[in-house]
């Protein structure tokens, strides 16, 4: 994984990151199949704007981090500290994402613990229940980076979440 990098987004780069969301919500849409209001294109061909982006620039407990290979974007991450249970976090992957030509290859845990290296405390990755290649992969990430601890997995089915909530402590 030596040419991945993973940077913050510059606020000049939110637009990297609106056009990597139409490809995530696309993914995402699959697991909507049978709902009608989501996952449906606008009349232009794109999905909605993700509400709040902006907030990852201007809030100082976000922040939006791009996954590039050779140069090239590869996937995005947003990173803010809104739980999905009650219990306290102090970081939170709101939203992660690796384009499917550079899929299971490693480029998804490699970011995520260049992600976990940013801050200690406590972590959290929400995942939707429908989305269990997703769980294998926070499971594995967590689980893997050196000095973790304190692994907690909860299956939540209130008006928080639907799915799994994975709690660990880095540092
Ligand atoms: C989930 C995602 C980020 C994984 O990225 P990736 O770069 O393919 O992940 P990695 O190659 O680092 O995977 C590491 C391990 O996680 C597990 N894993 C990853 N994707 C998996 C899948 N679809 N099914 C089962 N296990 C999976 C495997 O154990 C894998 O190791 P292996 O390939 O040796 O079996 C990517 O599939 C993605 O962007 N999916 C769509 C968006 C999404 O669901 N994001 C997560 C929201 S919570």
């Amino acid at each position: 994984m030596a040419s991945l990098t993973v940077e913050r987004a510059a606020a000049d780069e939110a637009h990297v990151i609106a056009n990597l969301m139409q490809l995530y919500i696309h993914d995402f849409s699959a697991l909507w199949f049978d709902r009608e209001a989501e996952g449906e294109l606008g009349p232009d061909g794109r999905y909605c704007d993700y509400p709040g982006l902006e907030s990852y620039w201007s809030d100082p407990a976000r922040g939006a981090w791009l996954f590039r290979i050779k140069g090239l974007p590869v996937g995005f991450a947003l990173v803010n500290d809104v739980a999905h249970s009650p219990s306290p976090i102090d970081r939170a992957v709101a939203e992660f994402f690796v384009v499917r030509k550079h899929r299971r290859r490693g480029v998804g845990v490699a970011a995520a613990h260049a992600l976990f290296g940013t801050a200690w405390g406590v972590w959290e990755a929400a995942v939707v229940r429908r989305n269990a290649g997703a769980l294998a992969f926070w499971r594995q990430a967590a689980a893997s980076y050196p000095g973790v601890r304190d692994i907690v997995e909860e299956d939540h089915d209130d008006a928080m979440w639907n799915g799994a909530v994975l709690r660990f402590r880095v540092g």
